[in-house]
């Protein structure tokens, strides 16, 4: 697949087949995904792989109730070093720059295989005490990651190009 082919066949995965993901596997998509862009090179983040049992169970509470998430034989928390601060757009340096690496993260895995759900709906504080992140840094997404169950077609509804494309100036009819 070319990377066009695997953006279009990435979807969001929330059931799992009963089959471990190798270390050697997650390594190998983490090795590709750092290769993401980042301001300044800095490489503001950090993955933590959760794989131990009794830790993904309690995953399940810190992502409001997402079963899945804890079904999942690996969970990702993607972290970001917030005391890199804004960028003179404004922008939050490390959440920019870990969003890039989340994505990096799923179209790697879709070439291997593998299904991913980015996770945004979870307790920030509740997160961070559990896995013992720092001060200075939050984690800005989890990521659930696993074979799927059932490798289903494709279905991902979209706008058009022409409502999302604008040219020269903001377009208000859009
Ligand atoms: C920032 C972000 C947060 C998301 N949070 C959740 C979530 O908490 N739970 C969930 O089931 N899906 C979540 N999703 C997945 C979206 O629902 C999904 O990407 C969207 O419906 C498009 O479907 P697709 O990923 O199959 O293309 C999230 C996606 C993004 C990009």
């Amino acid at each position: 697949m070319n990377i066009t082919e695997l953006i279009k066949y990435r979807k969001s995965v929330r059931s799992w087949a009963d089959k471990p993901v190798e270390i050697d596997t997650v390594e190998k998509i983490i090795d590709a995904a750092r290769f993401a862009p980042s301001a300044k090179n800095l490489q503001d983040w950090r993955v933590i792989a959760i794989t131990e049992p009794e830790l993904r169970v309690k995953m399940v509470k810190v992502a409001r109730g997402q079963e899945f998430v804890g079904e999942a034989p690996v969970i990702m928390a993607i972290c970001g070093d917030s005391s890199t601060g804004d960028m003179s757009c404004d922008m939050p340096r490390s959440v920019v720059d870990a969003t890039i690496l989340i994505d990096h993260i799923t179209l790697v895995a879709a070439g291997e295989g593998l299904g991913t759900c980015w996770i945004g709906s979870f307790d920030q504080k509740a997160c961070r005490e559990l896995l013992q992140v720092p001060l200075g840094w939050e984690v800005v997404e989890l990521l659930p990651l696993g074979y799927p169950a059932n490798p289903s077609p494709v279905n991902k509804p979209r706008k058009k190009v022409s409502e999302v494309l604008n040219w020269n100036l903001w377009d208000g009819s859009l």
